[in-house]
């Protein structure tokens, strides 16, 4: 049988590339999304090969809804259909709110929220019309529980719930399920990118003392992909280490 083939966006940043090789050894053919002209591209596809990974690539901002498109044509024509989407691409732009730009705030909501409309459209419909398909919107803890310094980020990630539960319903009787997660601090460039004594003081108050690890997020999207999870959609997957209980 074919394999089934997994769309990640952002997928050479920290998450990305845990989630990648997650669903590569779950037998899944993985597409690699990256923004066009990314610089380190060949060096990410080189350090994957040379660790066994063999994951192709597709170039798009996620911003930008005709490049998605265009980019899942791509896709189509010379892989395959997409049965599985990650929508893991996005950027922090951090600020008290009286300090917040509206480019930040623009910045932010583009990148993590109008992106998940901008790829799920291009992808949805042919999961459905298959009878089978896996979304996985990345949220955050910080979506859930809001945070200071954050309110586009909390803001981009809660529209993500709101999203996820609503095309849930419309494809649920199509085989496709639709699940947020909602990871807590994890140790990326994202995180480390904190100023060192704020992300000391955030650590301090995770009950298990820790940031989660990149391959923590991986291992949970093979379990949403796997035919085991079929009967889980709409939901949120809390994994913070205690952080926040919902
Ligand atoms: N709760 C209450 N008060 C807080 C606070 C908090 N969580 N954080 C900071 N403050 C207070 C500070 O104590 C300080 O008070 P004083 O003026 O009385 O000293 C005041 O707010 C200003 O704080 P800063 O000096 O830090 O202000 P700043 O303008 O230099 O920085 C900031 C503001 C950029 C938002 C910074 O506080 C920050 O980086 N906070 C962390 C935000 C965060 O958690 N980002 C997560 C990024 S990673 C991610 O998003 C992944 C994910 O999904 C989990
Ligand atoms: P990361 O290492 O910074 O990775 C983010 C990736 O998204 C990067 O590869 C980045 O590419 C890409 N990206 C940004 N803008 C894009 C665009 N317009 N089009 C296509 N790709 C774009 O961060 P991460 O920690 O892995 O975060 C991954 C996801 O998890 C994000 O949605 C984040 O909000 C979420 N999350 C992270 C944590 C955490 O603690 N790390 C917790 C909760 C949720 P460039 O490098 O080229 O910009």
């Amino acid at each position: 049988m074919a394999k089934k083939i997994a769309l990640v966006t952002g997928a050479m940043g920290g998450l990305g590339t845990a989630i990648c090789k997650s669903l590569s050894q779950s037998g899944f053919t993985v597409v690699a999304n990256c923004l066009p002209n990314f610089p380190p591209k060949d060096e990410w596809l080189a350090k994957m090969k040379s660790e066994g990974f063999d994951i192709a690539v597709a170039e798009a901002d996620v911003t930008d809804f005709d490049g998605c498109a265009a980019m899942v044509k791509k896709i189509e024509s010379e892989i395959g259909p997409v049965d599985v989407l990650v929508n893991n691409a996005g950027i922090t732009r951090d600020a008290m709110f009286k300090k917040m730009e509206k480019g930040q705030w623009d910045a932010v909501l583009s990148t993590n929220l109008d992106s998940v409309f901008n790829v799920t459209h291009q992808v949805l419909p042919g999961m459905a019309d298959r009878g089978w398909g896996r979304v996985i919107n990345i949220s955050s803890v910080n979506g859930v529980k809001g945070q200071f310094g954050q309110a586009n980020y909390s803001a981009a990630k809660a529209g993500i719930l709101g999203f996820t539960k609503a095309i849930a319903a419309e494809v649920a009787k199509k085989g496709v399920t639709v699940n947020a997660i909602a990871p807590g601090y994890i140790g990326t460039d994202m995180v480390m990118a904190i100023k060192q004594e704020v992300r000391d003081s955030i650590v301090a108050t995770i009950p298990m003392g820790r940031l989660g690890k990149p391959e923590e997020i991986g291992g949970l999207c093979s379990y949403l992909v796997s035919d085991l999870a079929g009967y889980m959609t709409g939901a949120t997957l809390n994994i913070n280490g205690g952080l926040h209980f919902c």
